[in-house]
């Protein structure tokens, strides 16, 4: 593959006076996990929602594999590919795993019956392939561990065609072991070879566990950006920390 699946050249996204992008460039590429980095306010979410189709940007280009694009509306991105996890998931815990899974995309046969037992196989199996066997795809979603949600929202994603996996903030509200839980499906994801995954975190360990790439956001500029070989551990502590030295921070606390 001789070009990454996603581009964004000199991106810029502007509210009113207020710049919270300011000349962006990200590449993504199939079969890697690309970790977007940086503090609050550092335009993580803003950077995302210009790619799926949320806000437009000011200035800049995206590019689906080297071709210019233009998303007006979520669904533009999703047809180019992009799938979106947002930290809720999108999911109602009263309803079952499949409902979820199939939630306004239900596969229905004559006089628009719904096809229960096909749906409940493909949210089975389409789990099970990322890592957890649901036992029960009837089960209510409320029962179901965080972890296990966070992989059903990315099981759904896949089936409906996601491309490009951006994974916001994937570990931040959950314990240990399911955030290694969580962790260990993305991994499963991006060794299917034919997926980008864009993996938000506020977590250095988390990025440096299974991240091949890195882009550190500060304030609406990059700050830093490369492979895993290219940033020595210490680098990403620096970035992490929006650039500063732990002078600097000391510094800040005299
Ligand atoms: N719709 C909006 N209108 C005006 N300003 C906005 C809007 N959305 C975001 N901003 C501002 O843009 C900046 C970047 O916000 P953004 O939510 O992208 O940061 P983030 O990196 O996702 O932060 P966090 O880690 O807290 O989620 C912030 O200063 C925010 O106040
Ligand atoms: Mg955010």
């Amino acid at each position: 593959m001789a070009q990454p699946y996603l581009r964004v050249e000199k991106l810029v996204k502007r509210f009113g006076p207020f710049t919270a992008l300011s000349g962006v460039d990200l590449d993504v590429w199939p079969g890697e996990v690309h970790a977007l980095l940086g503090d609050n306010g550092a335009g993580k979410s803003t950077l995302i929602k210009t790619l799926s189709g949320v806000h437009q940007p000011t200035e800049g280009q995206i590019y689906i594999e080297g071709k210019p694009v233009t998303f007006r509306t979520p669904r533009d991105a999703a047809a180019a590919g992009i799938g979106t996890v947002y930290q809720d998931l999108a999911l109602n815990p009263l309803m079952s795993v499949t409902r979820n899974f199939f939630m306004g995309r239900e596969l229905k046969g004559m006089f628009g019956m719904l096809k229960m037992d096909e749906m409940d196989k493909v949210a089975h199996d389409e789990m099970l392939k990322i890592g957890i066997d649901i036992s029960d795809p009837g089960q209510a979603v409320g029962t179901m561990s965080g972890g296990q949600r966070q992989t059903l929202a990315i099981a759904r994603a896949i089936h409906f065609g996601a491309k490009v996996l951006i994974l916001d903030e994937p570990t931040s509200a959950l314990g240990q072991k399911q955030q290694m839980e969580v962790l260990r499906t993305i991994k499963t994801v991006r060794e299917r070879g034919d997926i980008a995954i864009i993996f938000i975190t506020h977590n250095e360990i988390h990025s440096k566990l299974i991240a091949d790439r890195f882009t550190f956001l500060s304030l609406g500029e990059v700050i830093g950006a490369g492979t895993k070989e290219e940033l020595a551990g210490d680098d990403i502590r620096r970035l992490m920390a929006g650039g500063a030295e732990i002078e600097d921070l000391a510094q800040m606390l005299a």
